[in-house]
């Protein structure tokens, strides 16, 4: 075996250790190969109607003209378009890179997320860190937004008015990065992108359509905090979102 395959292999089961922790996979324990390699080629691609958000109330805010992120930070943070702005530490607007290829949406802020003011810094933030590790993405390469920009309750799931308020944000920021796919986290950030209404073990590891970008749903990693069990599927859909991308910007 060369010093190469062995330093690559190496380098791939830390990686899945970091999401799997023992469930590591045998195979790829002996595989000198890419381990990308094995994952058919993904051709199912479902294009979905784009429906226009319904518009809940007077708007007169000039966000939609921001011509940059921060500019649309600076227009919306104070935003008290719902309850949800009540009982806020911070709006979480979205964190990372500008010009990412590749965004991942979550659902909204938890407790940590809403004290720090950044997305997924909390446990479930370090499993998508890993999870991000172990496809080969760099955390501050993509851009990392959620459904809504403020925490819920308990964090409880957003009530469906308090997704279609700030779904219009969510929708701008995607105008602006302009990527070239979209990783949705759970059932919440499918429903609010894609308009879903089947369940996650229906849409997950699927890619849809969302205005020309590729877009794939897979399971929240509190979720995966959760049940553990699952890590398995979202790795298959994972690998499978990593070889579209190749492909995509090859
Ligand atoms: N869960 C989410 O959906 N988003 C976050 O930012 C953190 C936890």
């Amino acid at each position: 075996m060369k010093t190469v395959s062995r330093k690559k292999i190496i380098e791939a089961l830390k990686d899945q250790q970091n999401i799997f922790g023992d469930y590591l996979f045998e195979e790829k324990l002996t595989s000198s190969k890419n381990y990308y390699e094995e994952i058919p080629p993904v051709v199912e691609v479902i294009r979905e109607p784009v429906e226009e958000t319904v518009n809940l109330f007077e708007d007169t805010d000039d966000w939609k003209n921001a011509k940059t992120l921060d500019e649309l930070n600076n227009l919306i943070k104070n935003c008290s378009k719902c309850e949800l702005h009540k009982n806020r530490n911070n709006f979480v607007f979205g964190s990372g890179n500008p010009d990412a290829d590749v965004m991942v949406i979550g659902e909204g802020p938890g407790a940590e997320e809403d004290k720090q003011g950044l997305p997924f810094v909390g446990r479930a933030g370090q499993l998508l860190t890993d999870i991000l590790k172990a496809i080969k993405f760099e955390r501050n390469e993509v851009y990392i937004a959620n459904i809504v920009k403020c925490r819920p309750p308990e964090n409880r799931t957003p009530l469906p008015e308090e997704m279609e308020t700030c779904i219009p944000y969510l929708k701008k920021q995607i105008s602006l990065i302009k990527p070239k796919m979209i990783l949705c986290l759970g059932l919440t950030a499918a429903k609010g992108l894609l308009r879903k209404k089947e369940s996650l073990t229906a849409l997950r590891g699927k890619f849809f359509d969302y205005e020309g970008i590729k877009v794939m749903v897979t399971f929240h990693p509190a979720a995966l905090l959760r049940n553990p069990n699952w890590k398995r599927d979202c790795w298959e859909d994972v690998k499978k979102f990593r070889k579209m991308y190749d492909e995509i910007l090859k």
